[in-house]
């Protein structure tokens, strides 16, 4: 089956199986096949933060679970639950429309809900993990159904206890956030609220918050639609103070954020330094307006994704002495 539709790269491998998940049912029978303990299999989403080689060799798992309800409502928050297949933005909008307050920062990631809790997506100061109230999951192994409750999921930076611990060991089929039905905005990050003074918003509703944002991803980020890519390639690297400390009086310019009692550096600022920004190798670039996106240029393969990301990697390391780890995943 070929996976170019099914990876937001755009990049046009295959896999040996496919299997389309659409209803519990699904799960079920593909669980009580056994074929997930015989063979290699990968679990997909929307397919925005994977690297596919040529050849999989195995299963792929396209999750296509759909439906979202309102589950329970208090005077003050709601409870929402979203099928794993469901597309992430089209949860972000539903919540926007219902003006339920908490998800609005993470507009237009792309991606599915299932992968929500996976790697704790996060963006403009909000993460996953801050509105997740549960995550419904199937165990491979015996099929057996299990709540995690959020502090079950051990979320952190773009990661959780289904990429470390419990690693291809559970299929999230869906995920229940909690949202706030009053009033209640995060504008702290960055440039929302130049963003916002800019186009004259003074009091902002959900809508503008969600609106705005877009619009600064659309200004940053190369779009979806039009150019393959996996997001922010890497992750932003977090690293001890004395470390912090000692690169700030060398690179007085160095752009770096407090992150638990560490320092979380922005990694396209190491990578532009390095003069990566703007540059192509076959038919792979580095995106020129935010240099932690690698972007399809044509034809590439995940071979010279996985190429170029090792040079840049490795000329981070020798500037700088960090040691950039890839956010997206190599299949
Ligand atoms: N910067 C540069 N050069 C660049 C890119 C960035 O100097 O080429 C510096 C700028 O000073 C900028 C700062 O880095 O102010 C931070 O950049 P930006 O606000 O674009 O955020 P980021 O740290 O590069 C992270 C997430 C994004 C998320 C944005 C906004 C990671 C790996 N990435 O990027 O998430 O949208 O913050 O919250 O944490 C993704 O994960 O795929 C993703 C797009």
């Amino acid at each position: 089956v070929s996976l170019k539709p099914y990876n937001t790269f755009g990049i046009a491998a295959t896999s040996q199986y496919f299997t389309d998940i659409s209803a519990p049912i699904d799960f079920q029978i593909l669980m009580q096949s056994g074929l997930l303990n015989a063979f290699p299999f990968f679990i997909l989403g929307g397919g925005s933060n994977v690297v596919f080689n040529k050849l999989f060799a195995g299963i792929v798992v396209k999750i296509s679970l759909k439906g979202i309800t309102v589950e329970e409502e208090t005077a003050d928050t709601v409870l929402v639950k979203a099928a794993a297949g469901e597309v992430w933005s089209d949860f972000v909008d539903f919540c926007v429309d219902h003006n339920f307050y908490g998800a609005e920062n993470l507009t237009a990631i792309p991606g599915t809900v299932g992968a929500s809790p996976v790697q704790n997506v996060g963006a403009y100061g909000v993460e996953a993990k801050d509105i997740i109230e549960s995550v419904e999951a199937y165990e491979i192994l015996t099929g057996k159904q299990c709540i995690f409750s959020n502090s079950d999921c051990q979320f952190d930076y773009r990661s959780s206890i289904f990429k470390t611990e419990l690693k291809s060991k559970y299929i999230v089929a869906s995920v229940t956030f909690r949202l706030n039905k009053l009033p209640k905005l995060n504008l702290e990050y960055g440039a929302i609220r130049t963003e916002m003074e800019k186009a004259g918003i003074t009091d902002p509703t959900l809508a503008d918050v969600s609106r705005i944002i877009s619009e600064i991803r659309e200004e940053k980020l190369p779009n979806p639609d039009k150019i393959g890519s996996a997001g922010s390639f890497f992750k932003n690297p977090v690293i001890p103070v004395a470390q912090y400390e000692a690169l700030k009086e060398k690179y007085p310019a160095l752009v770096a954020y407090p992150h638990k009692g560490e320092y979380k550096v922005a990694a396209g600022w190491l990578i532009e330094q390095c003069g990566w920004k703007d540059r192509q190798f076959g038919n792979v670039g580095v995106y020129p307006k935010q240099a932690l996106v690698l972007y399809n240029l044509g034809d590439c393969t995940g071979e010279e994704v996985k190429a170029l990301a090792k040079e840049i990697q490795q000329s981070v390391e020798t500037h700088f002495g960090i040691t950039l780890e890839p956010e997206a995943i190599f299949v």
